[in-house]
C-alpha cells in the first residue's frame, strides 16, 4: 500500500516546481484544456437598431482599483516561473503598457522559495508604467511561504496589487499538490493589513458563491476574480499531467464549480453591501473570449473582465505569418472591436450604460 487518499507525498522542490510550470505551458498550448460552461447564451443585450451617437463616442474607460484604465480587461495571472514564461510575460507586459491595461502575473511562489527565479518575474522594463498585479497561492501560507516573504515580493518588483489565488480543486488533483486550506481568511486578512497596495484575490476556474465572496471581502480585500467555470479546466490540466487514476479524477472534474455568469450573478450583490469607502469590485474571468462577451458581464455588474488562454495562445501559436508580438495585438484588437460594437449596438455609450441593455432570454 503506498500512501494515503488523500495527501499528496511529492515534495515540491523549486526543480520540480519549474517542470510543472513547464509542463503547463506545454499542456495549454497544445491540449483542450477548457470547460464547458452551462451559461449558453441565458442573457444578452438588447440592440438598439437606430443608435443615436457617433460610433467614436463608444467610451470603454473603467475605474479599477484606483486607476483609470483604457479597457475594461485585464491580462489575468499566468504561469511565470520557467525560461518562456519570462518571455511570455515579457510580451504580455508590453501589451498591458501599450493598452493601458492591468496585467497580472503568474504563480511567484518559485521565485519566494529561490531567488534565483526572480528575473523571470520582473517584466517591469517592459512595462514601466503598467498596473502589474503580483501573484501567490492562498494554500502557500500552510506550506512555508510568509506574509512578509510577499510584501517584500510586491516592493522589490514594484507591483501595484497583489493577487491571492484559490485553487482547491487543482490542488487535489496534481499529483504534488499542496492539498490543505484550512484556516486560511485570518491570513488573508492579516495580509491585507501589511500590504501597502489592494488584494484581489481570485479563483481560477470553479466560480466563486456569495459566501466565500462576502467572507473574503470582511478580510478586507479591495477586488474577488470569480474564476468561473468556463474556461481553463486546471483539474484537466493537472490531469494531463498524472496517472491514469489522476488524468480520469481531472476528467471527471472538468466542469465542476460555479460558471463566471453565475459567479458573478452570486458576487455583484455582495461586492454592493460593502459600499463605496472603498469600493469592492468583482472581476469576471473564466471563459472570456471576446469583447461581446465582456460587455453581457459588464452589464451583470463585474467590473473588469479578465482573459488568460486567448492571449497566452496567441503568443505560442501565433496566427500564420505573425510574430508572437503581432499575434496578441490582433488578439487583442478583437477583443476591443467586438467590445465596441457591442456596446454601439446596444445603444451603450459608456460602461455604466449597459446594464439597463441586458435582458434574460425567456425559457422554451
Ligand atoms: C498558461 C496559464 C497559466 C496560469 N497560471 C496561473 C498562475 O500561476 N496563477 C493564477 O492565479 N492563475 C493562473 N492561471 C489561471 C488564469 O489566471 C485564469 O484564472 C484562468 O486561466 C481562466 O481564464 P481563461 O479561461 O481566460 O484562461 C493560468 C492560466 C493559464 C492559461
Amino acid at each position: 500500500m503506498n500512501r494515503s487518499l488523500d495527501s499528496a507525498n511529492i515534495e515540491d522542490t523549486p526543480e520540480r516546481a519549474a517542470e510543472r510550470k513547464q509542463n503547463h505551458i506545454d499542456i495549454c498550448r497544445r491540449d483542450d484544456v477548457e470547460s464547458r460552461s452551462r451559461d449558453g447564451s441565458a442573457y444578452f443585450l438588447t440592440p438598439d437598431a437606430l443608435p443615436d451617437f457617433a460610433p467614436d463616442a463608444v467610451d470603454t474607460k473603467r475605474k479599477f482599483l484606483g486607476r483609470v484604465f483604457s479597457w475594461p480587461l485585464l491580462i489575468t495571472g499566468m504561469t511565470g516561473g520557467v525560461k518562456d514564461g519570462q518571455r511570455i510575460n515579457e510580451i504580455l507586459a508590453s501589451l498591458a503598457e501599450r493598452w493601458d491595461i492591468p496585467m497580472g502575473l503568474g504563480s511567484q511562489k518559485l521565485m519566494l522559495k529561490d531567488p534565483s527565479y526572480v528575473k523571470l518575474f520582473d517584466v517591469r522594463k517592459s512595462a514601466p508604467h503598467a498596473f502589474l498585479i503580483g501573484n501567490i497561492g492562498a494554500v502557500s501560507f500552510n506550506y512555508g511561504i510568509g506574509i512578509d516573504d510577499v510584501v517584500r515580493m510586491v516592493d522589490d518588483l514594484n507591483l501595484n496589487a497583489c493577487a491571492v489565488h484559490l485553487n482547491a480543486l487543482q490542488e487535489q488533483i496534481q499529483p504534488e499538490g499542496e492539498r490543505n486550506f484550512e484556516n486560511l481568511f485570518p491570513v488573508i486578512e492579516k495580509l491585507v493589513s501589511k500590504l501597502a497596495v489592494p488584494v484581489v484575490v481570485k479563483e481560477v476556474g470553479s466560480g466563486m458563491s456569495s459566501g466565500t465572496c462576502r467572507r473574503l471581502m470582511e478580510c478586507g480585500v479591495a477586488a474577488v476574480d470569480v474564476g468561473g467555470n468556463g474556461g481553463t479546466s486546471w483539474s484537466v490540466i493537472e490531469g494531463l499531467r498524472g496517472d491514469p487514476l489522476t488524468h480520469r479524477l481531472g476528467e471527471l472534474f472538468r466542469n465542476w464549480g460555479l460558471s463566471t455568469i453565475e459567479s458573478v450573478e452570486e458576487c455583484v450583490p455582495v461586492a454592493k453591501t460593502f459600499g463605496e469607502a472603498p469600493p469592492r469590485y468583482v472581476v469576471a474571468t473564466g471563459g472570456v473570449r471576446d469583447g461581446a462577451q465582456s460587455a453581457l458581464l459588464i452589464a451583470l455588474g463585474a467590473q473588469m473582465c479578465g482573459v488568460g488562454l486567448p492571449f497566452f495562445r496567441s503568443i505560442v501559436n501565433p496566427q500564420a505569418g505573425l510574430s508572437p508580438e503581432e499575434s496578441l495585438e490582433q488578439e487583442m484588437r478583437f477583443f476591443a472591436r467586438s467590445l465596441q460594437i457591442a456596446m454601439y449596438c446596444s445603444g451603450a455609450k459608456k460602461l455604466d450604460d449597459l446594464s439597463a441593455r441586458l435582458r434574460k432570454r425567456s425559457a422554451k
